[in-house]
């Protein structure tokens, strides 16, 4: 069989940024952090901007756009600030993806469709600035579809229930999510649309995941900060990619 072809990798470091605030200071810094992760191969650096400003403040998102040589993929709500904080720093790529309860799917991801209009609207001027727009949503074919009808150049498909379900060890569970993610990446492929994945991966479920052959990008962080802890960032990260690219193989 033919080798698939590279699967990025977006490092996503708001919880070293969780450390920090927990004491108010200014270590450990997540500039410093995201220089680690492209030095150990990340292909982007994610980064979510809570309207709370739980872990990333404002001024992380101007010097990563500073600092960095590799694409920031900036997290965000769909909200008029998030939308101005955006065309003001231009990033390669924005992420919407839902903060309040009731922006969530029963599985997590964005409830796209109950709200095709405003999210359309919304998305619109972040695309003519340049931005490569994504949406997190969950393996659900009705939200596929909105997010294709309101111009998303990309969904990114939440792992986050075949995660759970895996490290809870209900494994029925978790391969039904599984072939569910991979059923509705080859839908969405289909459409045009690319395919990210991304939260709550780790060494023991990212390969499964990282062998989808749409996939074009896995976005991984509190796993890789926790695991930091024991090995290192820069061994953590290479570890990570070495089971990525022995999947795709
Ligand atoms: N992708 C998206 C859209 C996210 O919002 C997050 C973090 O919340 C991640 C990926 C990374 O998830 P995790 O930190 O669990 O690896």
């Amino acid at each position: 069989m033919e080798p698939l072809g590279r699967l990025r990798l977006g490092v996503n470091i708001d919880h070293v940024a969780t450390v920090r605030n927990a004491r108010g200071g200014d270590t450990p810094d997540p500039l410093r952090a995201a220089k680690i992760a492209e030095a150990a191969g990340a292909d982007g650096i994610t980064a979510h901007l809570r309207e709370d400003r739980r872990h990333i403040s404002d001024a992380d998102i101007e010097g990563l756009m500073d600092v960095l040589d590799v694409p920031l993929n900036f997290e965000m709500a769909a909200t008029d600030e998030m939308q101005a904080i955006a065309l003001r720093h231009k990033p390669h790529a924005v992420c919407i993806v839902p903060e309040k309860r009731e922006e969530r799917t029963t599985e997590g991801g964005l409830e796209v469709a109950r709200e095709e209009n405003r999210l359309a609207h919304f998305i619109a001027p972040l695309r003519d600035a340049g931005c490569r727009v994504s949406i997190f949503i969950a393996a659900d074919q009705r939200q596929i579809e909105a997010a294709h009808r309101i111009g998303a150049q990309v969904i990114e498909l939440h792992s986050g229930a075949y995660c759970d379900a895996h490290h809870e060890g209900r494994f029925d569970d978790r391969d039904r999510e599984l072939e569910a993610m991979r059923r509705m990446s080859t839908f969405a492929h289909d459409l045009g649309l690319e395919v990210h994945v991304g939260h709550g991966l780790t060494y023991e479920t990212v390969q499964p995941v990282a062998a989808f052959p749409e996939a074009m990008e896995l976005n991984i962080g509190h796993f890789l900060i926790g695991e930091a802890i024991f090995l290192g960032l820069d061994a953590a990260i290479r570890e990570m990619r070495r089971l990525m690219d022995e999947a795709r193989t």
